[in-house]
């Protein structure tokens, strides 16, 4: 039974704020927002620098990571966060891709059952990511040049342990599992996939706990069924709750916060809340 409806946005690790804001400006067409943890106030707080930035009508974010990550190996890789475009976005992005000189794969036809066709590239952080044309005749939103959020491939050290997560917790739907047992794809309400890869939870270059503000992956719940996904939550015995005293109080408008099997660390919204 569906208890997250979305995968509404994400906060992810990077190496040089700066960088990031103007790589997701120019390449996603991404407009920033708040910039946090800057000023004496929230350092007092302890509060690690990060920025919001809009693209594909959602607010997504990037954290100051502590410690260097390893370059990536290529464009491809995990985890994989991902972006919907039209043809036109698409060939924005691979301007804007050639003009800074980052290397992509792409466009790959057909590289998921959902997607027509997709560039994969990563940030100068090293976050991979894909922007990808939907199969069929989508009505596609005007967000800007990113129409909206799309599907995310995630490491899953067990893969049999994520799904049951995704499953129990979330209420997606196993789609199919690879006959090795190493990939699943399940689908949420909202047609948005989720990949399970098994892979090591690779560093992400700072403590990765939600308990801790940071990198996260925020799933939507629709108000109507909230109180029964944080009963369901207390039922299965998943730990949750807001963060430390480091993120600036919300008047409990911020949801709730969950680890996954893997390590990553998941949020439940709802209308209202960021
Ligand atoms: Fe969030």
């Amino acid at each position: 039974m569906a208890i997250a409806q979305s995968l509404d946005h994400f906060v992810v690790p990077v190496d040089d704020l700066v960088v990031a804001e103007d790589f997701y400006a120019r390449v996603f067409g991404g407009i920033l927002g708040k910039r946090n943890g800057l000023n004496v106030r929230q350092r007092k707080r302890g509060a690690v620098p990060h920025t919001f930035v809009q693209i594909g009508g959602k607010r997504m974010g990037v954290y100051l990571q502590s410690d260097h990550r390893p370059a990536p190996a290529g464009p491809r890789g995990l985890p994989t966060y991902s972006f919907t475009a039209n043809q036109d976005g698409i060939a924005s992005v691979i301007d804007e891709l050639k003009t800074l000189g980052v290397k992509f794969d792409g466009p790959v036809y057909n590289a998921h059952p959902f997607a027509e066709q997709s560039i994969f590239f990563a940030d100068p952080a090293g976050n991979h990511y894909a922007v990808y044309k939907q199969k069929g005749n989508t009505v596609e939103s005007s967000n800007g040049r990113m129409t909206g959020v799309g599907y995310i491939e995630l490491e899953a050290p067990n893969v049999e342990a994520s799904i049951k997560f995704y499953h129990d917790v979330l209420g997606f739907e196993v789609q199919n599992r690879a006959t090795d047992g190493k990939q699943a794809m399940l689908k949420m309400a909202s047609g948005q996939t989720l990949i399970l890869t098994q892979a090591p939870f690779a560093s992400k270059g700072l403590v990765m706990s939600r308990k801790v503000p940071g990198p996260h992956i925020a799933f939507y719940v629709p108000t109507a069924k909230w109180t029964e996904a944080i009963e369901l939550l207390d039922r299965l015995g998943i730990e949750n709750g807001d963060r430390g005293a480091a993120k600036e109080p919300s008047a409990d408008r911020g949801g709730t916060y969950m680890d996954d099997p893997a390590g990553y660390v998941i949020q439940f919204i709802t209308d209202g809340m960021e």
